[in-house]
């Protein structure tokens, strides 16, 4: 089966690679053609753990390739999936769905036979209506349906959920939109993942509702740490004894310094806008936003305090550990080290920082942060070191070496991957989250 990906971004790349494993045979579009040559060349445009060699494996076998030109690239596809960004609109919040637009009337301008369109951007209720409206003005004469298929992969983890996704989520309103669908994920459908079908709007809006879920849940953990702080309980304990309840589920359940990330910020802010144009106000997912936002300056404000408050801190120096939003990725949008970076520089103190990935694209964003070569580089003759991202590598840190280095031995670790007893007894003023 022919299957054209059009954005060769995050989700259409890993989308596309995965598709090809299957067995298909995928192009995928993308207009920018500095990204489509370096595919080319086997260079990734993003960093993502095992793509490279997927997508080199494939290219190898002949199923993967990459064009510039659209009309070439879905000629003949039996399916065409839209994988371009939909990011949050300056000013309001709303999905900007400039590029889903425009890829529908180049799509049904360029349909050489009969097709389904799929969007597998995330994309407001509506949207679909929409595309199927554009593709239906352009007077193609070939039959096509346009489906809904959301994505839920997590970067870093990206490959595995595609291959072993929880579900599959179809919105199809007809028995050929299904039908294609069916025929696309047939290789998962063999290893019995659960395909939901479901109509196109059902569709488009379980993205959103999970992607709030999760935040939400985040948000509530987060919270309870908080609290637990205030009351003297350890959150990882409360997370896992509410988790061990199957109603409540022990995933999403790490207290943290806030989510960040490319969809839960974007999302949950699309879901507020959505449900004020309809009038079904989501206090609860307000709250949640709203909640996670002002949680990652107060975490830059939690290492002022390790700092002996904020009048003492000025003119000291913290090391950051970790930039990115998570770990095993180099994405940086809307990463709590942005703010935490900003509390810190608004109050005087120096900062320096290591990230094994993220510091390229962090740079720009935090312009008074020194990156340093490794973390002990930036750990050396600091104050306060902060573990703002669990990357592996600093689940290990030579806890001696730290020692010698830092002026003074106080770690603050904002993803509790180190044990309490343990640092302390090693001789550090230590510092979590939700544990005292
Ligand atoms: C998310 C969804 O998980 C995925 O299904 C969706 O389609 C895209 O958005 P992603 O943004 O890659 O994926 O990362 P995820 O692992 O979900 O983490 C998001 C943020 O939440 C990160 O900042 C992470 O540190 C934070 N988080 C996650 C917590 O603070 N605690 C947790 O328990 C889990």
């Amino acid at each position: 089966m022919k299957i054209a990906m059009v954005g060769s971004g995050y989700v259409g790349l890993v989308s596309g690679a995965c598709f090809a494993d299957f067995g298909h045979d995928v192009v995928c579009i993308d207009k920018d053609a500095r990204k489509i040559e370096a595919l080319h060349d086997g260079v990734m445009p993003i960093y993502e753990p095992g793509l490279d060699g997927l997508v080199e494996s494939n290219v190898a076998a002949g199923r993967l390739s990459f064009t510039t030109n659209l009309a070439e690239g879905i000629e003949d596809a039996a399916a065409i999936f839209i994988a371009v960004g939909t990011p949050s609109r300056r000013g309001d919040g709303h999905a900007d769905l400039t590029f889903v637009h425009e890829v529908a009337r180049e799509v049904g301008e360029n349909l050489s036979s009969e097709a389904v369109i799929v969007t597998k951007s995330t994309v407001p209720v509506g949207t679909g209506d929409e595309v199927e409206r554009i593709i239906r003005d352009t007077g193609t004469p070939h039959r096509f349906a346009v489906v809904s298929n959301p994505e839920f992969l997590r970067e870093g983890a990206a490959i595995g959920d595609f291959k072993r996704p929880d579900r599959i989520v179809i919105g199809a309103e007809d028995e050929f939109g299904q039908e294609v669908m069916r025929e696309v994920y047939r290789p998962l459908y063999l290893n019995e993942s659960p395909i939901l079908f479901t109509s196109r709007r059902t569709s488009e809006l379980i993205k959103y509702a999970g992607n709030a879920f999760l935040a939400t849940k985040i948000t509530f953990i987060n919270e309870m740490a908080d609290l637990c702080e205030k009351v003297g309980a350890n959150v990882q304990d409360v997370a896992r004894g509410i988790g061990m309840d199957n109603r409540i589920g022990a995933k999403f359940l790490n207290a943290g310094p806030g989510y960040g990330g490319s969809c839960f910020p974007k999302d949950t802010l699309a879901l507020l806008k959505t449900a004020e144009d309809y009038d079904s106000p989501t206090r609860i997912v307000e709250a949640v936003v709203k909640t996670n936002e002002s949680r990652k300056r107060a975490m830059g404000r939690k290492v002022l305090d390790a700092l002996g408050g904020a009048e003492a801190a000025r003119g000291k120096k913290a090391a950051l550990l970790g930039l990115t939003f998570k770990p095993n990725t180099d994405d940086m949008r809307d990463s709590p080290s942005i703010a935490i970076a900003q509390t810190l520089g608004d109050a005087g103190v120096k900062v320096s920082a290591f990230d094994p990935e993220g510091m390229e694209l962090a740079a720009p964003l935090m312009p008074e942060v020194d990156m340093c070569a490794d973390p002990y580089a930036a750990i050396d003759s600091a104050d306060v070191v902060v573990i703002v991202t669990e990357w592996d590598e600093f689940r290990a840190l030579d806890l001696g070496r730290v020692i010698e280095l830092a002026k003074q031995p106080v770690l603050v670790d904002l993803r509790n991957i180190y044990t309490p007893e343990d640092v302390r007894a090693r001789g550090f003023t230590y510092a979590s989250v939700g544990r005292v």
